[in-house]
């Protein structure tokens, strides 16, 4: 581009003002946009950790696209290599290419080494939920069976497949007639736990609950296809499963010959400390659903990862015209390298300890905070009345737009959106997650003055754009 053109774009963008972008959008975009709404900025450009809206203004990036980033925005090495993939090929179908098979040889490098050579992978639409598509599929067809088993808090995407073997109630209602046969379990969400338990003596009882329940030939369930979790909640706010229900699920699937399904689209590359989340509890899934951070810079990619045995499928079954994206095949393989080379899991583990330890003195002076939890920088806090423990969206809310107002974009989840979530970039540095928790522990005083001076303030935070 000429520098004259680059000049008039440059100029084009600062005539429209953020509140300009913001309510053109709201004009001409559906209305189903979301996050402008909670988290109301005009993005001009991004680098590392930060993101620069159209006023100029840097704000601390812990969204990261919803863990689509790990190494932050437009990592350099990574751009470079997408540039010069662009002039060599962009789209290539499934056809192989020097791109692909890096890729390919790139993520098998990282499963854990009893488990190399066991698995297939299939690359699918750019999505995960067009991932978690092809792994009921492929399992259906393997088994025969069409049922499956998904956990209560579990999101799997908006597709109408996936969003049958997802749990929020608000994305279900009013869209009949999705995939039937799905049935759902407690999943160990132990701060408010499905049965009504304490922590400390509930004794597994939802892993307990499973293995009965499995047992009772009048259990409802017809001939399932598959089991499918994710081993940390990430949408249903940053909840691990118990290594007991995990374990629980596996053993059953492994002796019914049903497909284990680990839905790793959030937790998946090194999210939550390990490449995968499923090594951390002695599991060996059948398979393995990945999108979202595996190009590392987000261009868009999805696969599923499965055993040899369910290599079943004839030519054409799951396809999508999406699926040979060489710029992302390119960038990934280079972005497995470089957490390898820069020992970015290392880096996940310590800032994790970072962020939990510095939550944990917060939650321990400030009631509101009912929970702090997670797996590596996978994290979150569930926000409630200190009064009377139910959860507080408001609360929540205001403290997502006093973070927002102060320079941090973190973003809410889990039941009520009453969990404040943190996704850090994975390579987040220390510097930058020190200046993020500050912004967190100026917004838990700024919610404690609040309280004490009228609790109903928090109904009137709403942005109104
Ligand atoms: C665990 C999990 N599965 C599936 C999906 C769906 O991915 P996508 O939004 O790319 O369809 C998500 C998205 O947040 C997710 O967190």
């Amino acid at each position: 581009m000429s520098a004259v053109k680059e000049d008039v774009r440059v100029a084009f963008r600062a005539v429209k003002s953020s509140s300009d972008l913001l309510s053109e959008q709201t004009r001409r975009e559906s209305s189903a946009v979301s996050y402008p709404k909670r988290i109301p900025i005009a993005i001009a450009s991004a680098s590392g950790s930060y993101i620069h809206d159209i006023e100029g203004r840097r704000y601390i990036d812990f969204l990261t696209g919803a863990g689509v980033l790990p190494l932050g925005h437009n990592p350099p090495a990574l751009i470079d290599i997408a540039r010069d993939q662009l002039g060599v090929l962009v789209h290539g179908l499934d056809f192989p290419t020097p791109a692909k098979s890096d890729f390919i040889e790139a993520h098998l490098s990282m499963l854990p080494e009893s488990l190399r050579g066991k698995y297939r992978i299939h690359l699918c639409g750019p999505t995960g939920a067009d991932a978690v598509e092809a792994a009921i599929k492929l399992a259906k067809l393997n088994t025969g069976g069409g049922e499956v088993i998904s956990f209560f808090g579990g999101y799997h995407g908006c597709t109408q497949g996936a969003l049958s073997l997802t749990t929020d109630r608000d994305m279900k209602r009013g869209l009949s007639n999705l995939l039937p046969g799905v049935h759902y379990y407690p999943y160990s969400y132990c701060y408010a736990c499905p049965f009504g338990l304490e922590r400390a003596s509930c004794k597994d009882a939802c892993a307990n609950y499973f293995a009965r329940s499995m047992k009772d030939s009048h259990n409802g369930i017809g001939d399932l296809a598959a089991v499918i979790m994710e081993c940390v909640q990430g949408e249903g706010g940053a909840i691990p499963v118990s290594k007991a229900l995990i374990q629980e699920a596996s053993r059953f699937c492994q002796e019914n010959g049903v497909p284990l399904i680990v839905d790793e689209v959030q937790t998946g590359c090194g999210r939550t400390g390990t490449w995968f989340a499923f090594e951390q509890y002695d599991i060996e899934p059948d398979i393995i659903v990945m999108s979202k951070a595996v190009s590392g810079i987000g261009t868009p990619c999805s696969f599923i990862l499965y055993k040899e045995r369910l290599n079943t499928w004839p030519a054409g079954k799951h396809i999508g015209t999406f699926r040979g994206n060489n710029i992302a095949f390119a960038t990934g393989a280079e972005f497995v390298n470089e957490m390898k080379s820069k020992r970015i899991l290392e880096n996940v583990r310590s800032r994790s300890d970072q962020v939990v330890d510095a939550l944990g003195s917060l939650a321990e002076k400030h009631r509101f905070i009912g929970d702090v939890r997670g797996r590596g920088l996978l994290l979150g806090m569930e926000i409630v009345d200190p009064e009377s423990k139910e959860r507080s969206p408001e609360i929540a809310k205001y403290m997502q737009k006093y973070c927002l107002d102060q320079g941090l974009i973190v973003e809410l989840g889990g039941r009520n959106s009453s969990v404040v979530r943190l996704l850090p970039p994975l390579n987040v540095s220390q510097q930058t997650v020190a200046d993020a928790l500050d912004i967190i522990m100026a917004a838990c005083e700024a919610v404690s003055m609040k309280l004490a001076l009228d609790q109903n303030s928090f109904f009137f935070t709403d942005y109104v754009i």
